[in-house]
């Protein structure tokens, strides 16, 4: 398996194949944003999803965590080879035109201009390009979403649900308002912090099963409503989250303050010392000052993180105001390390499709360091049941055994398929 498969289709896969015999294959890392206040946070989460979601402004607006969780759902654009073979999500299948006459489809989405196909998809992968190999392939653009996966009225659609409302929502715009005003529900009118989440899931067939969790910014004055400890109390609700051993650190530092002084760094060092599951963040590359630039920092001179630094240009709070769309923005983002006097040389691995491009690998990594644990699991698994029909051996049960032999072939093969297809291994059988 090279890092740059198509993670979308052989996490399913293992998912589906887990799914058979019962149990959780990958348990996948949480990713985890963390900043100071108005860092940019919200808006390189909502770039790596590849939609526009998340309410994002100055001073405070993310006021509660939302723990977003994308739930990949069969459909006609599904790679899974096995996808029939999953436990659907609630009524994942054939999720037809919305029904509140809202569709996610990007030429019928209200605030978008001209938005391509590709638009809002393959922002955790490569689907723009990076993999020529990958290119000409259908399931080319790995991504936590991805393109063609959100095509209305072509065998699958997106649609999210909050935990607190019984209603499905097909509108993004929509959804942002929900966050707000759900926000304000719990969180007061006055700049509150609470530590409840609000809880978001998005399924799609183009979606990868992967949580995000965007986060309350580290702040230090307290303001409005604020307790006189707000500091503690956001930084112990940060804790929470990032303490998780299985949770990617996405420490974001805005480029226009310096790194020393960087609160998400300081935090992320606090539970993860070496540096191994935290990714720096870079913001606002085109707000410093003339004259300057981050290059040491995106480097790796000036702090050691293992899996590095990235810039990103978000959208300005101007490019909210006018409702810059998302593919613009990251047209104008690539123009500008492209055309830097300093960062062209390293243009191709700054910005938001790198970003995605490097949590990717992350997330490959993972499931290659969880492999053998699967592989284990699966002989226990498949022990056990051989087991089990040794026993109905010795019984006169023969329809039943049977019917058990037919169940452990099947396994045996669905176990052999995916792990060829990882690491191009077979599987031990342990009986
Ligand atoms: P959060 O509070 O950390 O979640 O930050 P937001 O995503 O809400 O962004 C805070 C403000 O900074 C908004 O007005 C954004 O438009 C702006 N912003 C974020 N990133 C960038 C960036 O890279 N460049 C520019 N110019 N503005 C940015
Ligand atoms: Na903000
Ligand atoms: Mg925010």
């Amino acid at each position: 398996m090279s890092m740059d498969g198509d993670l979308i289709a052989i996490v399913n896969k293992l998912q589906d194949t887990f799914n058979a015999i019962g149990g959780d294959a990958v348990d996948l890392p949480q990713i985890v944003v963390v900043g100071s206040q108005s860092s940019g946070k919200s808006s390189v989460l909502e770039t790596i999803v590849g939609r526009d979601f998340l309410p994002r402004g100055q001073g405070i607006v993310t006021r509660r965590p939302l723990v977003l969780q994308l739930i990949h759902t069969p459909g006609s654009t599904s790679t899974s080879a096995s996808a029939s073979a999953s436990a659907p999500a609630p009524g994942s299948t054939n999720v037809g035109p919305s029904t509140n006459g809202y569709s996610l489809t990007p030429s019928a989405t209200t605030s978008s201009v001209r938005r391509s196909p590709r638009m809002g998809g393959a922002m955790l992968g490569d689907g723009d390009g990076y993999l020529p190999n990958l290119e000409h392939t259908p399931t080319a653009g790995a991504g936590v979403m991805r393109p063609g996966g959100h095509k209305m009225g072509s065998g699958g659609a997106e649609y999210a649900e909050f935990l607190h409302i019984n209603r499905r929502f097909t509108d993004f715009d929509e959804i942002r308002k929900e966050i707000e005003a759900e926000t304000y529900r719990v969180a007061g009118q006055n700049k509150g912090v609470s530590k409840l989440p609000i809880n978001l899931k998005i399924y799609g067939p183009g979606v990868l099963n992967l949580t995000l969790v965007d986060l309350p910014g580290l702040t230090k004055v307290p303001v409005g409503d604020q307790p006189t400890d707000i500091e503690r109390q956001i930084k112990n609700l940060v804790l929470d989250y990032i303490t998780k051993p299985n949770s990617v650190i996405l420490a974001v530092s805005p480029a226009n303050v310096d790194l020393a002084n960087s609160d998400s760094l300081k935090l992320a060092r606090s539970v993860d010392p070496r540096g191994l599951r935290t990714l720096g963040v870079l913001s606002k590359l085109d707000l410093m000052d003339a004259g300057t630039n981050a290059l040491d920092v995106l480097t790796g001179r000036t702090y050691p993180l293992k899996l590095g630094f990235v810039g990103v240009v978000n959208r300005s709070q101007q490019d909210i105001m006018e409702n810059v769309p998302m593919e613009d923005a990251r047209r104008k983002e690539e123009e500008f390390f492209r055309n830097h006097p300093v960062y062209r040389n390293i243009a191709h691995r700054c910005g938001t499709k790198f970003l995605a491009k490097t949590l990717n690998g992350v997330l490959m990594h993972h499931i290659r360091e969880k492999l053998p644990d699967m592989k284990a699991r699966l002989n226990t698994l498949m022990g056990q049941t051989q087991q089990e029909l040794n026993a109905f051996g010795d019984a006169t049960f023969l329809g039943e055994q049977h019917r058990g032999s037919l169940i452990l072939k099947l396994m045996t093969e669905f176990s052999k398929d995916f792990v060829s297809s990882i690491d191009g291994t077979s599987l031990e059988i342990s009986t």
